[in-house]
């Protein structure tokens, strides 16, 4: 990710080998590509932006760092935290993947099981921080998370030879990585790095269980609204109400974009469908990209040709219980 240290902030970086994630072809689709996010530190996107806000905390040397995540973050900053020797504090619903519970723990974390939405976990550490010296490194509330996630838009355009795909896929929660791509977009074009051509449809792309940036830009709001009793088996999708909801919603509509939401059980199928059929262990998450992209082949809003880049942001075997349970497979005796 430090390859592109010239548009980040100037600072020792605290780095567990993150970013320049493979960018793989599809067999069955030969215009669509898989940005495999897995291949991060604690297998996920979220190593980036957790990367770069360790990095800028060590920097003004702080202590303590408090969280709210819906579990890829927590176990990402877990990991970056104890890299640097800072506290990190982190709040996540009791029920995340197992395997975020276990690296927190491992990499010594302060780690709270909330029975709760990360909306929850939110709240509680907006009400204890002050008391408890904590810094809070929540999402848009700090500027380094998004400056990490930025390099997720400098990446695919340069492995796509410098040239925008004519549609980004994005698994989307809180959207920040949605809105880092953006900016990071922005950046390219004033740096004349990027030939010249139209900026990539985004999708955004939610379960049914949890779609309020779906509804929000189906209804044409500016904002979204509280999503009620948020459930999904894609955990990093379950956030009800994005504090950059706005931002997204802006995005999506600039850039001729779209949002969708498919139930579990179709995630789940096209998890399957493309372990199988391309050898790839999605995660739930990084299965409604694939979902969403042959979806939108068969309406016609995307041609075969159209050169597409579908986000996988985390790693299939973080999920080991989730998709066991979507499967029914248990260990034979
Ligand atoms: C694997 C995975 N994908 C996607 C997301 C959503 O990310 P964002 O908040 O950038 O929309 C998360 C968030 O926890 C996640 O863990």
């Amino acid at each position: 990710m430090w390859r592109y240290r010239s548009v980040l902030p100037e600072a020792t970086p605290v780095s567990l080998g993150e970013g320049w994630t493979p960018m793989l072809p599809s067999k069955r689709y030969p215009h669509a590509f898989i940005k495999e996010e897995g291949a991060n530190p604690t297998g996920s996107f979220k190593a980036r932006g957790l990367a770069l806000a360790v990095t800028m905390a060590s920097h003004y040397g702080l202590k303590a760092l408090a969280i709210p995540s819906a579990g890829n973050a927590a176990g990402a900053l877990a990991a970056y935290a104890a890299a640097a020797g800072i506290e990190a504090h982190i709040f996540m619903p009791k029920d995340v993947p197992f395997a975020n519970y276990l690296e927190a723990t491992m990499y010594g974390a302060n780690v709270t099981l909330v029975d709760g939405l990360i909306s929850d976990c939110g709240r509680i550490v907006a009400e204890r921080k002050e008391k408890e010296g904590w810094f809070d490194i929540s999402t848009l509330k700090e500027p380094f998370r998004i400056e990490g996630k930025k390099t997720m838009g400098y990446e695919l355009v340069e492995q796509l030879d410098w040239e925008y795909p004519d549609a980004v896929f994005y698994p989307t929660g809180g959207g920040v990585g949605l809105i880092g791509m953006w900016k990071a977009f922005a950046e390219l074009e004033a740096l004349g790095w990027v030939k010249p051509g139209r900026r990539p449809k985004m999708i955004a792309v939610q379960s049914s269980g949890c779609a309020p940036i779906v509804r929000a830009f189906e209804q044409g709001e500016k904002a979204s609204q509280m999503w009620p009793n948020a459930a999904t088996f894609a955990s990093g999708l379950r956030v009800p109400k994005p504090y950059g909801d706005y931002l997204m919603l802006e995005i999506l509509r600039e850039s001729g974009g779209l949002a969708l939401a498919f139930p579990d059980e179709q995630i789940f199928s096209s998890l399957k469908d493309w372990a199988g059929d391309e050898g790839i262990l999605l995660s739930p998450e990084g299965a409604t990209s694939t979902l969403a992209y042959e979806h939108l082949l068969r309406t016609g809003f995307l041609k075969p040709e159209d050169r597409v880049v579908l986000f996988n942001t985390g790693a299939g075997l973080k999920y080991t219980d989730v998709i066991a349970e979507a499967a029914g497979l248990q260990r034979p005796v």
